[in-house]
């Protein structure tokens, strides 16, 4: 019988036999301040290929490599300038880089791909584990391929429990969405693969030059980043989303209802809110969390009320938008 993995307080001892298993090519779910990731040692093949058949994830959707600082990680891939500029800025943080790769990083983990995408994170038990490790952490979201990603430590208990080792538990994730992925590779061509909690804004005004705000399309063009796959981040239940301020007037009978804030008034029981405030922030922080425990609880649909698309907002509707196609 598979047992179920042990969910481990972040505690020195905790953090040791996370260390073990991954020396010994075991997977680790840890915290980040993003999501929770599915970890393993990047230079192993045995611990990466782990990672892609636990999650269920196609062998040519790559991964991102976490490392302790920005020299580890500048060893293993090309940087440039504006990757220095954007490391100085937001490095430990929800950024990952997509650079060209040396041969440090092993080609299953960039699914072939020239490029690499790095990040060092900045949740402080993560960076506690990367300190003790010989080696950097290729980390998918720790979610079956396609699915919600995890903020707590529960969530990964939930979907990937018995497949792995321990789960790091971090609390819940500061974030509670994947980090921003942009492509530096062309100092002349920087695009964000992957909008998330560092923005188009923010990242432009530390490169000094204007870039588009990484809303993708999701008809036509390369796959430049298979996490732009227009049906993913998904829960089982069916979802509509309806445009920010836009609540519809006679939800339906079978529906929950999703408000970015708690309304003045109301008058069902199947309305839920991912803020008081409507801090898009907040909102962000436990989106996945609601959508996580409504999909347990048997409605027909979820009717979503999306963000003002602006600072975090933009990431939150990426994933909506996905969720629902
Ligand atoms: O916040 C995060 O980024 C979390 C935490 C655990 O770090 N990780 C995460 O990993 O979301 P994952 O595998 O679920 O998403 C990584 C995204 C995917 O869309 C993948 O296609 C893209 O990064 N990616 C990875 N390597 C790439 C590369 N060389 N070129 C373009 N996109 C790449
Ligand atoms: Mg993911």
């Amino acid at each position: 019988m598979t047992q179920a993995a042990r969910i481990l307080k972040c505690r020195p001892e905790a953090l040791n036999e996370c260390a073990r298993l991954l020396r010994r090519d075991e997977l680790v779910a840890v915290p980040t301040e993003t999501v929770y990731g599915l970890a393993g040692n990047a230079l192993s093949e045995a611990a990466v290929r782990k990672i892609f058949s636990v999650k269920g994830r196609p062998l040519i959707d790559p991964l991102i490599t976490h490392f302790k600082n920005a020299t580890e990680a500048f060893a293993m891939v090309l940087k440039n300038k504006q990757a220095e500029l954007l490391a100085e800025a937001y490095w430990p943080g929800p950024l990952t880089l997509v650079l060209n790769k040396t041969a440090a990083i092993p080609d299953l983990v960039t699914a072939g791909l020239s490029s690499a995408a790095v990040r060092v994170p900045a949740q402080v038990s993560m960076r506690a584990l990367l300190q003790d490790l010989e080696f950097p952490l290729a980390a998918p979201s720790a979610n079956p391929f396609g699915y919600v990603s995890p903020t707590q430590a529960i969530h990964v208990a939930n979907t990937l429990g018995s497949k792995i080792g321990a789960i790091l538990d971090g609390g819940s994730c500061e974030h509670g969405i994947e980090s921003t992925v942009i492509d530096l590779r062309s100092p002349n061509d920087i695009r964000i693969l992957r909008p998330g909690p560092i923005s188009a804004e923010q990242i432009g005004s530390v490169i000094g030059k204007k870039i588009p705000s990484g809303r993708i399309s999701s008809s036509g063009g390369a796959q430049s980043s298979p996490g732009q796959l227009s049906k993913h981040y998904s829960p089982a239940t069916e979802i509509e989303l309806f445009a920010h301020g836009e609540i519809p007037r006679n939800p339906l009978t079978e529906a929950a209802l999703v408000l970015n804030r708690k309304p003045q008034k109301y008058d069902s029981e199947h309305i839920y809110w991912l803020s008081e405030d409507g801090r898009l922030e907040t909102i962000a922080r436990n989106l996945f969390d609601l959508l996580q425990k409504l999909d347990q609880m048997g409605y027909g649909r979820l009717q979503i009320e999306a963000l003002p698309e602006e600072g975090i907002g933009v990431a939150v509707n990426d994933r909506l938008r996905r969720a629902a196609s």
